[in-house]
């Protein structure tokens, strides 16, 4: 059967649009060569406390669940966190810069196809990254699972993205740099492109991508097919 046309192309948002390294020099400032196992653990601790809190059937703001992951992650390393410094890693987490090749592909995209973010973070956090790149007129949906309070990979988040566009799963082509993301996406039924920044190897999770990119770039390619 023919597959339907992309008529909407989704991003997630950390890892995929910005840049969740960019707080590293912020970080070295504090914690000195300590940083990139701090950055590390943040990340996994994040991520893992959205999971934990939908598997309990609870929900915190992922700009709270963010920092609790950042307290926890400096207990575990025993490194000293005081309030001063827990701000300024907060303030600047709210204004991540965007990836450089960004703002060009997604210009691009948006003369093909509807353009939308759907993202874990919080609708006031996400909006404030998207603003902070000026981003926010390449994007007719700006999705935030605040608004069913449960975090992906829970098939209800790529669900939105169907119901704010009004399209079926395969219209969409959901882009992500992060495997399990990517995973979720393609369990739920959309189109995927996991955007493998990182070098990373995918999961053995029972469902793989319909694409794999080096590069965001590539995305111009695969919507020219
Ligand atoms: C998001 C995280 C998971 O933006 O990257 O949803």
């Amino acid at each position: 059967m023919e597959k339907p046309p992309v008529k909407v192309v989704v991003f997630d948002a950390y890892g995929t649009l910005f840049n969740i390294n960019s707080l590293d020099q912020v970080l070295h400032h504090y914690f000195g060569d300590r940083a990139s196992e701090l950055s590390a653990l943040w990340r996994r601790k994040q991520l893992e406390y959205t999971w934990l809190y939908t598997l309990m059937g609870s929900y915190k703001p992922f700009s709270e669940v963010t920092m609790d992951a950042l307290v926890n992650s400096c207990n575990s390393l025993e490194l000293t966190l005081n309030n001063e410094i827990r701000d300024e890693l907060y303030q600047e987490y709210l204004q991540l810069e965007a990836y450089p090749e960004v703002r060009s592909i997604v210009e691009s995209l948006s003369e093909k196809a509807a353009l939308g973010v759907l993202s874990n973070a919080n609708q006031q956090m996400l909006q404030g990254a998207i603003d902070r790149n000026n981003l926010g007129s390449f994007f007719t949906k700006v999705l935030s699972v605040e608004k069913i309070m449960l975090f992906k990979p829970r098939k209800e988040v790529y669900q939105m993205a169907c119901d704010a566009f009004q399209v079926l799963p395969k219209e969409i082509l959901f882009v992500s740099s992060n495997t399990w993301d990517a995973v979720g996406a393609s369990s739920f039924g959309l189109k995927v492109a996991w955007l493998n920044r990182f070098g990373g190897v995918m999961e053995e999770l029972g469902f793989q991508p319909d694409y794999v990119l080096d590069e965001m770039q590539q995305l111009l390619e695969v919507m020219n097919k």
